[in-house]
C-alpha cells in the first residue's frame, strides 16, 4: 500500500511544479504569479479541487512523447470565491508556455461543461504561448470547442477572463466572447496577430505593449474591460466583480444588509451648473445616489463621454448608464454606444436592475461619426435598452435633446420609471440652434439679428427648455429635487423588485450588431 500511495504522491509533487523550478524563477522574475499561486489568491483559503492535475498530452510528433508534464499546461478545477461557488481554469505558462494542446483544451472543456450544468460563474487566467505549436490542427480543434462553450454559456453563466500574459491569435476569441476582460499592465498583451507579422504585412513597426498592452485595450479599442498594476490587484479585481453579479441567469443578487439613515444627499443639490453649457463630473452625482464606496466602474478609460459600471443602492447591486457632461460634453458617438449596449446587455442578461442618469446634448456630428457608422451603433443601445425586461429608472439631470433623449431609457423604450430634476432640459435641440432654425428669417430681418436671436433663444428655452411640457404628458413620471433621488430610486427599484415581463417566442432579435 505504502509503495502505492508513494506513486502518487510522486505524481502530484511533480505536477504542482508544473514546468519546474528553474521555469517558476523565470515566471516569477516577469513579476508573474504561477497558475497555482494566482488561484490560491483568488479563491477561499482550502477551498479549490482540482480537477484533471494528471493529464498529459497525446502529442507524438517532435519527439513530444519524451516530454510530458502532469496537468499539461493548465489547472483546473472550482472552489469559492467569498463562499460562493466558482469552476476555474489558470492556464501554466511554465509548461510549454502554457499553450493549448488537444488535451489542455479538453481539461478547460470539461469544467465549462461542469459550470454551465451547474449554474455558476466560470473565470479564465489566461498565460498562454496560444495553439502548441507541435499539435496544428488538434489545438485549434480545442480553441474552437471552448469558444463554443463560450457561446452556449453566454448570457446563462457570468465569464469572466483575465489576461496575465501573452494571449495571441486565435487564443483572443474566448476572452472576446466572454463578459468581462481584465488585463494585466506591462504583462499581460493581446492580438491576433503580433508584431512580426504586422511589420511583414503592413510595414508598421510597432512593439506587443503598443500593439495589444493593457492600456491600448483598455483605452484604444475597448477590448478590456478593466486593468491592473499587477497579478494580486487583477485578482481583487475579479472578487470586487462577482460581488456585483449572481451565480447564473436565473438567480438574483445577493443583497447587503445596509443601513439606510442617510437617505437624503444635500450634496446632490449643487452640482449641476447653472449655465448649462459648463461641464460638471457626472461621477459626482453617482457618488451622491449610491450605497458608499460601491461604484465599480466598467471601461473607465474607453468612451469616457459614458460612465458605465455597477453599484450598490440600499445593498443591491444595479447597473450605471451615464452621460459624462465631462467629455465631448456627454454626447453619443460610435463607441459611447458600443459600450453603454454591451453593457446594458450584460446587465438584462443576469437581472440586475438598470440606472440611466441623462445629460446629452444628442449625438456627434460628423463625417468619421456618419462613415463608422453611428446610425447603426446607436441602434445598438436603442435595441439594448429597448429589449431589456429588468427594472429600468432614468433620471435626467440636465439635457435630454433630440433622438438622444429617445435612446436614453425613455419611457417610449419601455423605462419603468422616469424622473428629472428642475434643472432638466427636455427638447429636441439646444434652445440656440432650434432658434436659428425656426426664427431664421425673423432673425435674418431683424434690425438688429444678435438681439433677435438672443430674444428668441430666450423664448425657445422658457418654452422649453425645463422637464415640465414632457411631465404634463406624463413622459416624466415625477420631478425630483436632487438630494431626494437616492430615496426615490430606493423605494422606486424596491416596487419594481417582482417586475416580470413575458416576451413573445422568438430564436432572437436582430440587433444591429
Ligand atoms: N507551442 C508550443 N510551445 C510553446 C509555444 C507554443 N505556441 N509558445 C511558447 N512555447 C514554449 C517555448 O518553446 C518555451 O519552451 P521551453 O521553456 O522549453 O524553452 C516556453 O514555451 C516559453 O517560451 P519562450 O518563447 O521562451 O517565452 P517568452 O516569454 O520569451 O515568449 C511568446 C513568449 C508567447 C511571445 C513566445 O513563446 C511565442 O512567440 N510563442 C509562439 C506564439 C505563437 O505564434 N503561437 C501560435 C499562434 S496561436
Amino acid at each position: 500500500m505504502d509503495s502505492k500511495t508513494n506513486i502518487l504522491t510522486d505524481k502530484l509533487a511533480k505536477a504542482y511544479l508544473g514546468g519546474g523550478t528553474h521555469r517558476i524563477t523565470q515566471q516569477h522574475a516577469k513579476h508573474k504569479l504561477t497558475a497555482r499561486e494566482r488561484i490560491d489568491y483568488l479563491l477561499d483559503s482550502g477551498s479549490f479541487e482540482e480537477i484533471g492535475i494528471l493529464v498529459t498530452h497525446r502529442s507524438t510528433d517532435f519527439g513530444m512523447e519524451k516530454e510530458l508534464y502532469f496537468g499539461d499546461g493548465v489547472v483546473t478545477g472550482y472552489g469559492n470565491i467569498k463562499g460562493r461557488l466558482v469552476y476555474i481554469f489558470a492556464q501554466d505558462f511554465t509548461v510549454f508556455g502554457g499553450s493549448l494542446s488537444e488535451t489542455h483544451a479538453e481539461k478547460i472543456c470539461k469544467i465549462m461543461d461542469l459550470a454551465l450544468k451547474v449554474g455558476a460563474p466560470l473565470i479564465g487566467l489566461n498565460d498562454s504561448g496560444g495553439a502548441r505549436i507541435q499539435e496544428g490542427v488538434k489545438s485549434l480543434g480545442g480553441y474552437a470547442d471552448i469558444f463554443h462553450r463560450n457561446v452556449k454559456a453566454s448570457g446563462i453563466i457570468p465569464q469572466i477572463s483575465a489576461i496575465m500574459g501573452p494571449c495571441a491569435g486565435g487564443a483572443v476569441y474566448s476572452p472576446a466572447i466572454t463578459d468581462f476582460t481584465l488585463m494585466v499592465e506591462h504583462s499581460s498583451y493581446m492580438f491576433v496577430t503580433g508584431p512580426n507579422v504586422v511589420k511583414t504585412v503592413t510595414n508598421e513597426a510597432v512593439s506587443s505593449e503598443a500593439l495589444g498592452g493593457a492600456h491600448t485595450h483598455a483605452t484604444k479599442s475597448g477590448v478590456a474591460h478593466i486593468t491592473a498594476i499587477n497579478d494580486v490587484e487583477c485578482l481583487d479585481q475579479i472578487i470586487n466583480l462577482l460581488s456585483y453579479l449572481p451565480q447564473n441567469n436565473t438567480k438574483t443578487t445577493t443583497k447587503l444588509s445596509y443601513n439606510l439613515q442617510d437617505e437624503i444627499r444635500e450634496e446632490l443639490t449643487a452640482i449641476v451648473p447653472d449655465n448649462a453649457n459648463k461641464p460638471y463630473d457626472m461621477r459626482r452625482i453617482i457618488y451622491g445616489i449610491i450605497d458608499l464606496d460601491s461604484f465599480f466602474e466598467i471601461h473607465k478609460e474607453y468612451a469616457e463621454n459614458i460612465i458605465v459600471g455597477f453599484a450598490r443602492l440600499g445593498g443591491k447591486s444595479i447597473g450605471i448608464v451615464a452621460n459624462q457632461p465631462l467629455c465631448l460634453a456627454g454626447v453619443l458617438d460610435v463607441n459611447s454606444s458600443k459600450k453603454a449596449a454591451r453593457f446594458v446587455r450584460f446587465c438584462d442578461s443576469f437581472n440586475i436592475p438598470i440606472l440611466v442618469l441623462v445629460d446629452v446634448p444628442g449625438f456627434l456630428p460628423g463625417t468619421d461619426q456618419e462613415w463608422n457608422g453611428i446610425i447603426s451603433n446607436g441602434a445598438k443601445l436603442l435595441y439594448a435598452l429597448s429589449e431589456a425586461t429588468v427594472p429600468r429608472i432614468t433620471v435626467i439631470t440636465r439635457k435630454a435633446y433630440g433622438g438622444a433623449y429617445d435612446v436614453m431609457n425613455s419611457k417610449h423604450i419601455g423605462a419603468d420609471m422616469n424622473f428629472a430634476w428642475p434643472t432638466a432640459e427636455i427638447a429636441v435641440m439646444g434652445a440656440k440652434g432650434a432658434s436659428e432654425i425656426i426664427f431664421k428669417k425673423e432673425i435674418k430681418n431683424a434690425d438688429n439679428p444678435i438681439a433677435k436671436l438672443a430674444e428668441k433663444e430666450f423664448e425657445y428655452a422658457s418654452a422649453f427648455a425645463n422637464p415640465y411640457r414632457a411631465a404634463q404628458r406624463g413622459f416624466i413620471d415625477e420631478i425630483i429635487l436632487p438630494k431626494d433621488t437616492r430615496r426615490k430610486l430606493i423605494k422606486a427599484f424596491c416596487m419594481l423588485e417582482d417586475k416580470s415581463v413575458e416576451l413573445p417566442k422568438r430564436k432572437h432579435g436582430n440587433i444591429p450588431l
